[in-house]
Parts: structure tokens; sequence; C-alpha cells
């Protein structure tokens, strides 16, 4: 299969429109083995067609200028698919690409085709079994309503029903790294498009996620205003830094509003501005002057968001290399992508997951341990059966929830502790302690892995998935989980030391009571944590 994108846009190779027409060809290939080849209408030499009919008259099937069109028709002609990729322009094909669409004169023969209703002419080649895709951006919130001269030119020449498109509102946005996210969600919905294009057909589900607005429209607008740079009445070129916090306002999602206004200080140190988001309940204030008392506070040079913004470093990087300071409330930092990340929330085109599944919980991974502690202090065989029956109902749990490496190493390990207890009740003596020493093992060998054991769980309070990306949020939990690991082995060393002497009947009161402030300093010290940190800069 020969794929041929035609690359209509005046910015060439940074052309917004092209990013979806390769992901489309990607999807495609992925499908079907092709070749692909992109043409750069920007890089051609086309000139205007001269009208002459050279091409039908003296020359059949020839244009006389002596330019680069002659190539193009060959590979024209040579495709199995066509994608049409261009931006939007004036509600038509960017002026050289009509150029183009015009000089493909030398493929139809003269004659009038009696088969179309206002006139046509028949193809000089059989072409029937080529396929073609109009693939656009345009800079409005939507495509919708925007298209009718497009779709009405290529309906004449391509065939009503005979070609596929993809149009797609707000495409400038392919090109900010900030909201790479939300745009590469809607590539993936466009390379799903591509991959189902080469079997049966496009889905419904996809063209839903295709058909989703990028941004909604006031958060699209905001932003696309603020990034001009101009001041809307007087015309005056903007402070970049007003620019960028507009910009970054113009995101915040009203559904986080945590049932108090909250004041966001922006201190620009290299350039010594100084401007404040007031985020309300029903939206958002960026003030100038007339400030009030804020309760969080970012001080950081321009540059340094700038870089963020560019993709060179990440905002959690910078934060590590405390390339900024965070003062005041520290929660708006933990939930930054939420506080700012309206409308990105698309549904994911490339990892579908089990319907209804949750992510990982604690429960997965301490409910074995917790039935076999507490059940056989009881009564071992008892306790022994009901740890056997719980670690076997994991498996219905884990429909529910994510299972993690955590959960099924726990389950293992107590239906071991338990199947011996089972066989042998004396061994409670070396089991009880054996199973505290496996519990801290499994947290503090994965103090050693990326992503600590208590990050697992705690995800889902800090952006889900995402979290796991952040080195904050890793390091707070690698402290923590190791915490929790020493415990558990110390727990197991004294619990075997003492188990058999007359220090015992605490043992129980000392390793429950241990978990419970430990706990306690959990809660306090992953929101202490990260707030310390931040507030110191380099
Ligand atoms: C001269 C010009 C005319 C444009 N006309 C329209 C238009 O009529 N409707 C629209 O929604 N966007 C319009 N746009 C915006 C582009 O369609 C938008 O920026 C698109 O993403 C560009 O795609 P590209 O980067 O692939 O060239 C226009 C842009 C320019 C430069």
């Amino acid at each position: 299969m020969k794929i041929l994108i035609i690359n209509g846009s005046p910015k060439g190779k940074q052309s917004n429109t092209l990013k979806l027409a390769r992901a489309f060809a990607d999807g495609f290939s992925e499908a079907c083995s092709s070749e692909l080849e992109e043409l750069t209408v920007r890089d051609l030499d086309i000139r205007p067609c001269l009208g002459c009919f050279s091409c039908w008259r003296k020359t059949p099937g020839k244009c006389v200028l002596p330019d680069d069109m002659a190539g193009v028709l060959e590979k024209l002609v040579r495709a199995d698919l066509v994608l049409w990729s261009f931006g939007l322009y004036y509600f038509s094909v960017p002026g050289k690409l009509k150029l183009l669409i015009d000089r493909q004169l030398p493929l139809a023969l003269p004659f009038m085709d009696a088969s179309s209703a206002s006139g046509s002419h028949p193809s000089r080649f059989d072409l029937r079994g080529q396929r073609h895709v109009l693939i656009s951006t345009c800079g409005f919130f939507t495509a919708e309503g925007n298209y009718q001269s497009v779709t009405a030119m290529f309906d004449h020449f391509l065939g009503k029903g005979r070609y596929e498109t993809i149009f797609c509102g707000q495409g400038e946005l392919f090109r900010v790294p900030e909201l790479r996210e939300r745009t590469d969600a809607y590539l993936a919905f466009v390379k799903k498009a591509g991959r189902e294009y080469a079997g049966n057909g496009i889905q419904e589900d996809t063209r839903a996620g295709l058909g989703e607005l990028l941004y909604p429209r006031e958060v699209f607008e905001a932003m696309a205003d603020a990034s001009w740079g101009i001041e809307k009445e007087s015309g005056q070129k903007e402070d970049p830094a007003y620019v960028f916090t507009r910009q970054m306002a113009a995101l915040y999602n009203r559904a986080s509003y945590a049932g108090r206004d909250r004041v966001l200080q922006m201190d620009y140190t290299d350039i010594g501005k100084c401007y404040q988001v007031v985020l309300k309940k029903d939206g958002y204030e960026v003030l100038k002057e007339n400030f009030l008392t804020f309760t969080t506070r970012i001080v950081t040079p321009l540059t340094v968001w700038q870089d963020i913004a560019a993709g060179k470093i990440s905002g959690q990087d910078a934060m590590m290399r405390r390339l900024y300071r965070v003062e005041g409330d520290f929660d708006l930092m933990l939930h930054w992508d939420e506080v700012f990340g309206a409308g990105s929330s698309p549904k994911e085109a490339a990892k579908p997951r089990r319907a209804g599944e949750k992510g990982p919980s604690f429960l997965c991974v301490l409910l074995p341990w917790i039935t076999f502690w507490a059940a056989t202090a009881f009564d071992r065989s008892v306790g022994a059966y009901l740890s056997i029956g719980v670690c076997a109902a994991m498996g219905i749990i884990f429909l529910r929830y994510r299972k993690t490496l955590y959960d099924a190493v726990s389950a293992a390990a107590v239906l071991g502790l338990s199947a011996a207890l089972l066989a042998d009740p004396s061994l409670y003596r070396f089991l009880l302690p054996t199973s505290y020493l496996l519990f801290g093992l499994l947290w503090s060998v994965s103090c050693l892995l990326r992503v600590p054991l208590t990050a697992w769980y705690s995800m889902k309070d800090y952006n889900g998935d995402k979290a796991l990306e952040n080195p904050l949020f890793l390091r707070t939990n690698r402290i923590l989980t190791l915490a929790w690991g020493v415990l558990y082995l110390l727990t197991g060393l004294w619990t075997f030391f003492l188990m058999g002497t007359p220090a015992a009947p605490f043992l129980t009161v000392i390793n429950n009571i241990l978990p419970v402030f430990l706990g306690l300093f959990t809660a306090w010290f992953q929101r202490w944590y990260p707030a310390h940190y931040a507030a110191k800069a380099f």
C-alpha cells in the first residue's frame, strides 16, 4: 500500500495538521503494511494553471509548465491512499494547495461525463480503487460549520461519499507543549482512526473522540486571546509574564474549587513582576494590582516557566531541582494538574482499561496480612483457613481494583504461611515473626524500585498514574515506604525474641499501636514533606 501525504500547509513540516496526518498514516501502517511518502507543497515549484488546455489538446495528459507538478501527478496516480493535509484558510484550502488541485487537470479527460448532475470530466486513469482522506485543523474552537466550502469542492472532484474526513478545531494547540497531554490524546484517536480505516472503517466511538472539542470553548478562546500578547483595547504589547499568567489561568478547572477562594501569586523574579490569579467558584480573575493576601505564592524566574512551557523541563523536575519556591498552602501544588486542567480529561483511545476497574487499593495489599495476624491470634487453624479464604477471594477483588505486584506477592505469601500453619500449628511461634519480616521486606525492597510501594496506592489522591512521573511524589513515598518497611522488619525481630517470654502479652498492644502512630505520621508527612521541600529554592 502506498500512502501519499500531501502536506498543503504553508508552514511545511511545522504544520499542526501534519501531526494528525502522520498519526493517521501510522495507525493505517500498523494495520496494513505500507510505504509512506510526504509531499510538502510549500517547498515545491508549482505554478498557477495557465488555463490553456494544452494538457487536453496539444500534449494529452501532460502540462506545458516545466515545474514540479509532473512528479506530483505521477505520485498521485500511483498512491493507494492519499491524505490531504492542510489548515483551513478562509474556510477553504491554502492557496498553494489550490494551485496543486487546479493543476490536476491533466489527470482528467476533456470529454463531458453525463453521469454527474452538475457536469464533470472522466478520469484519464482508472483510480477507482484509490482512497482519500481529508485531514485538517482550523483556528476556531470547532470545525463544525467551517468546512462547507472544502467539502463542496472535494465532493465535486473526488465524488460525494468517496472520501473520509477528520476536521479538528483549535488546531494551534497542537504546537503547545504544555497541552500535549490533551493533544496527544486526540492524536491517539486519529491513529486509532487510521488503524480502523485500514480495516472495516472508522468506528463510532473513535468518531465520537475525534468530534470532541480539545477544550471547552470559553477555555480555548481565553487561551487564544491571551496568546497574542496584545491588549484588546489599546493594541499595546503585553508583558510576557502577564500573558503567561493569563494563559495558565484560562485552564482553571472550576470543578476543582475547594470550598474557598484561593489566591495564587506568581512572582517572576527575573523581571520583577508579580500577578495574582484568584480562583473562585464560578471562574477566575487575573490581578495586575490591588493585590489580595495570597494563599499560595510561587517565586521563580519567568524563564523557568518558559522552559516548562516549551517542554524543556517538567514542572515537577523544576521543583525537584528547586528552580522555584512555594510558600503558603501547598495543596494547590499537589493538585496542580486538576486545578489547571480544564477540559483535559479525554476518553483514552490508546490504553482501554477494563470497564469499571478502579486504581490500586491499599485494601488489596493489606487484607491478606491483617486477616492472618488478627484471625490466627484467636485460633491458629480457623485463622489459617480464613486467611486462605481471603487470599482466594482476592481474585474477585482484583476484578474491581487494578492489581499490583505487591498485591499478588502478599496473597501468595499469606497463602504459604497459612498452609504451613495448617500443616503444623506449633510453627506459629516462627510463622508470626516471619510474616512481619516478609511484610517489612516487601516494603523495604520496593524502595529500591522506581515506584515504591505506597506510591501505587496513594497516587489516586494525586492525579492518578501521572503522579508516578512526579519525582517529589516518589521521593515522599520512598521515605514513607522505608519507614513502614523498617517498622515491620523490627516488629518481626522483636516478635521473634519476645514470643514465649513474659513480655509476650504486650506484643499485641505494641504491634497494633505502633502502626497507628506511623499511620498518623504518614498522613502528616505526605503533606508536610513536599511543602517543606518546595519552600526552599537554590
Ligand atoms: C491566512 C489564514 C487564514 C485562516 N483562515 C481560517 C479560517 O477561515 N477558519 C479557521 O477556523 N481558521 C483559519 N485559520 C487558522 C488555521 O486554520 C489554523 O491555524 C490551522 O491549525 C493551521 O494549520 P497548519 O498548521 O496545518 O497550517 C487561518 C490561518 C491563516 C494564517
